[in-house]
């Protein structure tokens, strides 16, 4: 794991290590170095940019400065134009930087922060920590033979504050909450890239298990437990698979007083065949990552501890594989839902609505202030939104704009679609309550998905549904995340969680 060290530039010693400066396209000298006189800077820079360095996002040169120059090597990396820095142009920025260095062979840096350091919450910096971390996660536990393409990661980063008026008190609070955030979506990842056959369902509940501790208790809930529950849909969806489903309960209480309760419903379906409707081959290239909502939820709660924010969170993982067979659940079978609703199961492939309104009802019977669940729910919410961008679907304006918020701080971005009542009728079963798909060929698959998983969320209580189908996996190699999970949308997660705890 990389080490961070933190200081100030001024009372920085230049050592053969070299120091890594940000620069936009239409600037003249670095971001936030205001600590380096423009004499050694400048000219650094005019060399830099005869070499060819423009200083677009994605830039970057080493240099070995010929005259006069604040270190023995220096790299530059481009962050585009100087208007348009925002923090997320920081996250990968920060991101690039530590593979740029890693290619050329180079453990250990110093480096300029390019912006911030205005208080703890500081999202710039916030931002840049969680860049470099992020920019160095891998999943090669599987491979045979590393395949890093240097001799190895970066190891250790020296980050200097240019402005001697900032606080290191804050910005260090800044880069812990970041290095928080950027681990518990590296869980998440892991969790989602394991391949299927070992991210079983027993195997995702004893990855929640491992997370108990002085502030969190987990609960397993399996077999004659669940059927006590009366949780007849996800043992439905569980029943074609080898190894039978479980509801995990994880709670988090804080030290102190608790100000507000949450909870967080995971769809943690860990391999998606479509079950007997079964999907074609393709489609289910990927379905490991069908338990990403329960990955996320796994990963915030690897924070919360650390991140100490003064609000009690409840995880609640609904967790089956969707698998045909003899004993597998059939399209016509009715199934009897925690709630007492009966659904009709006309698409065995329609699952992660049916094992949720199970734990959506469960975690509401509990009466939380908050719910919010997280779901690779709709195929549909990838044509509507594509690979970047979630649904979020919610009935409570308030709740939505918070998370909305949360996701676009996060650098996890949502956009909302309506619970459309007229489309209401569409569930309506002729021999149970509801039904698991609607009537009309599939037309607004996302909106039909939410208006299902509301009928299991107890009137009154604040609900939002995450449609993560999209982001939570990426299928090539960005600066912040290799081809596979991504983590979407822990960081949005916690971020919504600390909101809370501001206000009054
Ligand atoms: N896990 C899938 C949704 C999905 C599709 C996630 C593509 C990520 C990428 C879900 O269980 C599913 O199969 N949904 C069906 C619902 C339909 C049968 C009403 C779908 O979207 O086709
Ligand atoms: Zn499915
Ligand atoms: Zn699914």
């Amino acid at each position: 794991m990389i080490d961070i060290k933190l200081g100030f530039l001024k009372e920085w010693k230049a050592d053969k290590h070299p120091l890594v400066l940000f620069v936009p396209q239409d600037a003249s000298s670095p971001e936030g170095a205001a600590g380096l006189p423009e004499k050694l800077t400048e000219p650094l820079l005019s060399q830099a940019r005869q070499d060819g360095f423009k200083g677009r996002e994605g830039d970057a040169l080493l240099v070995r400065p010929l005259n006069a120059a604040p270190a023995e090597r220096v790299y530059w990396v481009g962050v585009g134009k100087k208007a348009d820095v925002a923090p997320e142009v920081l996250r990968r920025s920060a991101a690039r930087a530590v593979k740029g260095l890693e290619a050329l062979g180079i453990k250990e840096a110093a480096m300029v922060l390019p912006r911030g350091g205005r208080s703890g919450d500081d999202l710039d910096v916030r931002a840049f920590v969680e860049g470099l971390i992020l920019g160095q996660y891998r999943f090669d536990r599987h491979k045979s033979a590393p395949a890093r393409n240097g001799t190895g990661p970066v190891e250790k980063i020296r980050l200097l504050l240019g402005d001697a008026g900032v606080s290191l008190q804050d910005v260090k609070e800044a880069a812990a909450a970041a290095r928080l955030y950027a681990e518990a979506t590296a869980l998440a990842r892991d969790l989602v890239n394991e391949p299927p056959s070992r991210m079983n369902p027993a195997r995702l509940a004893e990855e929640a298990t491992v997370l108990a501790g002085p502030q969190v208790t987990v609960k397993v809930f399996q077999g004659a437990e669940l059927e006590k529950l009366g949780m007849g849909a996800l043992i439905g969806v569980g029943s074609g698979g080898a190894v039978p489903p479980r509801l995990v309960e994880l709670i988090y209480k804080p030290v102190g007083k608790s100000r507000r309760t949450v909870a967080l419903v995971g769809k943690g379906i860990t391999f998606d065949s479509g079950g007997l409707s079964l999907k074609p081959a393709q489609s289910m290239e990927t379905m490991k990552d069908d338990m990403s909502g329960a990955a996320a939820v796994i990963g915030v709660f690897k924070a919360l501890p650390a991140l100490k924010p003064p609000v009690e969170v409840r995880g609640y993982l609904a967790i089956a594989e969707n698998m045909p067979g003899g004993r597998a659940q059939k399209p016509g079978d009715v199934l009897k839902t925690f709630s007492g609703k009966t659904i009709e199961v006309l698409n065995t492939d329609a699952e992660g609505r049916l094992v949720l309104s199970d734990a959506l009802a469960y975690a509401g019977s509990k009466k939380p202030d908050v719910m919010i669940d997280i779901a690779t729910l709709t195929g549909a919410c990838v044509i509507a939104l594509g690979h970047l961008v979630a649904a979020i679907l919610s009935p409570d304006k308030g709740l939505s704009d918070a998370i909305l918020r949360a996701g676009e701080e996060a650098g996890e971005p949502f956009w909302p679609l309506p619970l459309v009542k007229e489309y209401q009728p569409d569930i309506k079963s002729k021999i149970a309550d509801v039904k698991n798909i609607g009537g009309r060929r599939g037309e607004a698959g996302t909106i039909i998905g939410g208006l299902f998983l509301q009928e299991f969320v107890p009137s009154g209580i604040p609900w939002a549904h995450l449609d993560i189908a999209g982001p939570s996996w990426t299928d090539s190699d960005g600066p912040l995340c290799p081809t596979g999970g991504t983590g979407h949308p822990v960081r949005t997660l916690l971020r919504y969680i600390e909101s809370l705890s501001k206000k009054g």
